[in-house]
């Protein structure tokens, strides 16, 4: 892939080349609200405050990060953080705080400085010169998260986007993406029980090992490193870290035998680890896209992955072995779930149909045969994000852009209930164990637990322990 068009698909839930497709204003705010949450830290801003992370890292993401990123920083100078674009590079500090009008990243930008950034592409927006500007002159406030290299447990000023929710096989634990750490709540709410902080930014996806003894995390900082986490669930002890890749890795599973991880990537390949020893096996390269999501099947022998490139590809689990496409090629895939029993999975992505699909093809099938196909579901008001199969099989979840989750009968694909109350898009949602409830969460921050038959609502909270005086916070 080349540099241009990953700057503007660092983000994994970004739309290739948005902004030609737009058409009419529902479209397009549809289609820039899953830019918003992986790109920011935490939901929107309630104060008018110019804002560090919500404001100005976006845009430097976006439009500067491919060139001035840690590892061949043009002219030394990395944007990736507050503190590097503080630093500056040959010329001198990034900025000046209070002073726009001193500050080398203004000048380059409103082209008064040559050559105008971004160097070669078209010069950024007004409107968006303006809230850099806007932020220097305010004093350029940090509100980002700092590294931690001391352990400290992150402060949350603002409930984050939730982008990932397991529960503990027992029922009694439902582990959430935090920034920087996995918060492990009892189900009932009453307590966060454990804080696993690491040093990846983001926690994408979480897995449990069937028999609750490991939780897996995968994640990253985005556009710098990709980290599979490995920890003891019960001691909330961390096992194994490995770090693959230069951005965050995705849809992290584990085979129902616990031996293996699986992960997805921006470099169009999956990685596989073992679990007892957190060494990478292998990685498989046949997408032509970033990988999404991965599920094992039933007897851990062969996993599913799906990607941008449409494909669902059934792999060797042992040996990594292509076998077989599952799908005919449709649309982008961002999620997987498989039924808890059989070798039949459940994929979604842009298109918004969820597709039942039987994992084993014929091996004299066609390339556009699709007779493996059991099933297409309604479609969503947006593109799918998340997908859960329940554990007694009954019904599958299906949650994206949309603030509504769908729930449908697996057997026969008709929808039993609408989960609503998220009010921006879900990126996670998982049943329980027991397959009565079902927990959801996503851009504004809130874990919502509903009756998986009826959507009625059990509770919800925030799981982020935000610190005192902050706005976020009441009942619903
Ligand atoms: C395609 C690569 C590329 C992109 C994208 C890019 N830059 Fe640059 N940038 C450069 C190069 C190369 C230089 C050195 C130019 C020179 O020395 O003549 C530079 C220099 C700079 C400098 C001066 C640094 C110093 O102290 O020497 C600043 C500030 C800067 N860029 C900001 C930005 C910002 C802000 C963006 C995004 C809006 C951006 N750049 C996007 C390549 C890029």
């Amino acid at each position: 892939m080349d540099r241009g068009y990953r700057n503007r698909v660092t983000w994994r839930l970004s739309n290739r080349d948005i902004l030609p497709e737009l058409d009419d204003g529902v479209d397009q705010l549809m289609k820039l609200i899953p830019l918003l949450p992986l790109i920011m830290l935490a939901a929107p801003g309630l104060s008018a405050q110019p804002s560090f992370t919500r404001d100005i890292q976006p845009l430097l993401q976006k439009q500067c990060q491919g060139c001035h990123r840690p590892g061949g920083a043009s002219s030394d100078l990395d944007v990736t953080s507050y503190a590097g674009l503080l630093k500056g590079g040959k010329r001198g500090p990034g900025f000046v705080a209070g002073k726009p009008e001193a500050s080398l990243t203004v000048s380059y930008i409103a082209g008064d400085t040559k050559p105008r950034m971004p160097m070669g592409g078209a010069p950024m927006d007004g409107g968006d010169i303006e809230k850099i500007r806007a932020w220097i002159a305010a004093g350029a406030m940090d509100d980002s998260v700092a590294e931690v290299s001391d352990n400290k447990p992150p402060v949350y000023l603002q409930p984050p986007v939730i982008t990932a929710i397991r529960w503990s096989p027992d029922g009694q634990r439902i582990a959430v993406s935090g920034n920087r750490e996995v918060l492990i709540h009892a189900a009932d709410g009453s307590k966060l029980v454990q804080r696993l902080a690491g040093k990846a930014e983001r926690i994408l996806s979480l897995a449990y090992s069937a028999d609750g003894n490991t939780l897996v995390a995968g994640g990253g900082t985005p556009a710098q490193f990709g980290e599979v986490q490995i920890w003891d669930a019960r001691a909330g002890k961390p096992l194994h870290t490995a770090r693959l890749t230069n951005d965050t890795v995705f849809g992290a599973s584990i085979a129902p035998d616990g031996s293996r991880v699986a992960v997805g990537a921006t470099d169009n390949t999956v990685h596989v680890f073992e679990t007892a020893t957190g060494k990478e096996l292998y990685k498989i390269g046949n997408h032509e896209n970033w990988v999404l999501a991965s599920v094992f099947g039933a007897d851990s022998k062969r996993f599913v992955s799906v990607s941008k490139d449409r494909a669902a590809k059934v792999i060797d689990a042992a040996s990594g072995a292509f076998l077989e496409n599952v799908n005919a090629l449709r649309t982008e895939l961002n999620a997987i779930a498989r039924h808890p029993k059989k070798d039949v999975v459940v994929i979604g992505g842009e298109d918004r149909y969820p597709y039942v699909y039987n994992m084993d093809r014929p091996k004299n099938m066609k390339i556009a045969d699709d007779t493996t196909l059991i099933r297409k579901l309604d479609r969503q008001d947006g593109p799918i994000f998340a997908l859960d199969w329940s554990s007694d099989a009954a019904r599958i979840a299906v949650a994206g852009i949309s603030p509504a989750v769908n729930v449908y009968e697996a057997e026969t694909g008709k929808l039993s209930a609408s989960c609503k109350g998220h009010t921006a898009g879900i990126y996670a949602a998982a049943f329980s164990p027991d397959g009565k409830q079902l927990a959801t969460g996503g851009f504004d921050g809130r874990l919502r637990i509903y009756d998986a038959a009826n959507c009625q609502l059990v509770r919800s909270f925030i799981p982020a322990p935000l610190s005192t005086g902050s706005a976020a916070g009441g009942a619903n």
